[in-house]
């Protein structure tokens, strides 16, 4: 029996109902393939610091320091987390408890800016998260967004653009990250920005974090002021956040945290999350790393051969954003498609014209020990999905999801 499992069986004669739907959500993952770009199969060690008897323990406020009694391991397992993360990362300052990448952000802007306060950040028709200026968001309704765009031709972040737009508006911070940019940002020119208008740089690292961790991306911790990042994409952790920082904001940051945005942390989440970065810290984590990246590469340019038209021409990260125009279809047909063989992923903005395109990521499916040769099938099973052959292609992609169980037969 996989430890997967357990939780479900021991659930079942408790609660039949529940154990069903998990039993469902189970099969659905492990029988379809995960191509959504933010999502990964976490290890079953950090399944088991989610359900271990932290998760029923109050610790508001910080090692050392909490309002409530009981929590030496509680400290123990957040002290472990914040030391992983400041080694792994390189950062003087590791705050572990936001509960998302979205919190993450939230206490940035609320140690950094205040409300009314003009921020720089890549537009949501480019790429831009909700939090970075959404009128659906705090972001928006809060703060004065301006966004800067991509180079219709190339998709690349235009750095000349991000320049003029920063001495025009003189923002208090300029942020740099994104939901689908699938080039490395250039930390050092969003810095010498920053610089000459007198700006924070806040790195919203959410996709790319793990990457970092594992050495198949540049770190934005020597540039930015402060780092935002979520620990359940690339980097295969709990679903949850972080924020790195210098020694000069770490206190504004975890004030910021606690008790400005948040109550108390969750502390099973930060135990998952410490054991994340241990793996993260690992040799077989920069093979992994590297192998996702590689994944992508061979995904886009199998895409590219079946008639997608890959945005900026290819990818330096787990992430794809791609136009299936050339197909004679919009991204939310071809995600409909797609869905009903099996293959899930996300529709995203492009940096072009009226149309939706798809996002997608490999870090799932090279969790599950697939390489290069799995990429051509996949995108050969995107063309037949496509052409609407759905029933036969779900029966493929049901195969080779099976060759590759997520947590072991
Ligand atoms: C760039 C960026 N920032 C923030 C977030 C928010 O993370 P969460 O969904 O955990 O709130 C995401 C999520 O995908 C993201 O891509």
């Amino acid at each position: 029996m996989s430890v997967i499992t357990q939780p479900t069986d021991l659930l079942r004669q408790q609660d039949p109902q529940m154990a069903d739907v998990l039993e469902g959500e189970r099969r659905r993952q492990a029988g379809s393939l995960q191509l959504i770009a933010a999502e990964n199969f976490t290890s079953a060690a950090v399944l088991a610091a989610l359900g271990s008897p932290l998760a029923n323990k109050y610790a508001e406020g910080y090692p050392g320091n909490r309002y409530h009694g009981g929590c030496e391991y509680a400290d123990l397992a957040e002290q472990t987390a914040v030391e992983r993360a400041k080694v792994l990362f390189g950062a003087e300052h590791a705050n572990v408890q936001p509960h998302s990448g979205s919190s993450a952000v939230l206490a940035a802007y609320a140690a950094l800016l205040r409300p009314g306060d003009t921020v720089l950040a890549m537009g949501l028709p480019y790429g831009g998260h909700l939090t970075h200026g959404s009128p659906a968001n705090f972001s928006g309704r809060w703060f004065d967004f301006v966004g800067y765009g991509v180079d219709a031709e190339t998709g690349l972040i235009d750095y000349q653009q991000v320049q003029d737009l920063a001495r025009a508006h003189r923002p208090k911070a300029i942020v740099c990250g994104s939901i689908s940019y699938p080039r490395h940002p250039e930390y050092s020119a969003f810095r010498e920005i920053a610089d000459e208008v007198g700006a924070y740089l806040i790195a919203d690292a959410a996709h790319p974090i793990g990457l970092v961790a594992g050495g198949a991306a540049p770190s934005p911790v020597p540039y930015a002021d402060v780092v935002c990042a979520t620990t359940h994409k690339v980097l295969r952790g709990p679903r949850g956040g972080m924020v790195l920082c210098g020694a000069e904001f770490a206190e504004r940051i975890d004030r910021a945290v606690f008790p400005f945005t948040q109550g108390g942390a969750q502390m099973h989440t930060i135990a998952a999350k410490a054991v994340a970065f241990g793996e993260a810290a690992r040799p077989a984590f920069t093979t992994y790393a590297h192998r996702v990246v590689a994944n992508a590469r061979a995904l886009a340019g199998a895409l590219e051969e079946h008639g997608f038209t890959i945005t900026t021409g290819g990818t330096d990260t787990h992430l794809i954003t791609a136009d299936p125009a050339p197909l004679g279809m919009d991204g939310p047909t071809a995600r409909g498609r797609l869905a009903a063989a099996g293959i899930v992923l996300d529709t995203c903005a492009l940096p072009y014209g009226d149309q939706r395109g798809v996002r997608l990521g490999t870090a799932a499916v090279t969790t599950q020990g697939m390489g290069e040769a799995e990429m051509r099938r996949i995108a050969a099973l995107f063309a037949a999905g496509l052409r609407g052959d759905g029933a036969k292609t779900r029966t493929e992609v049901n195969e080779l999801a099976q060759e590759f169980p997520p947590y072991g037969e």
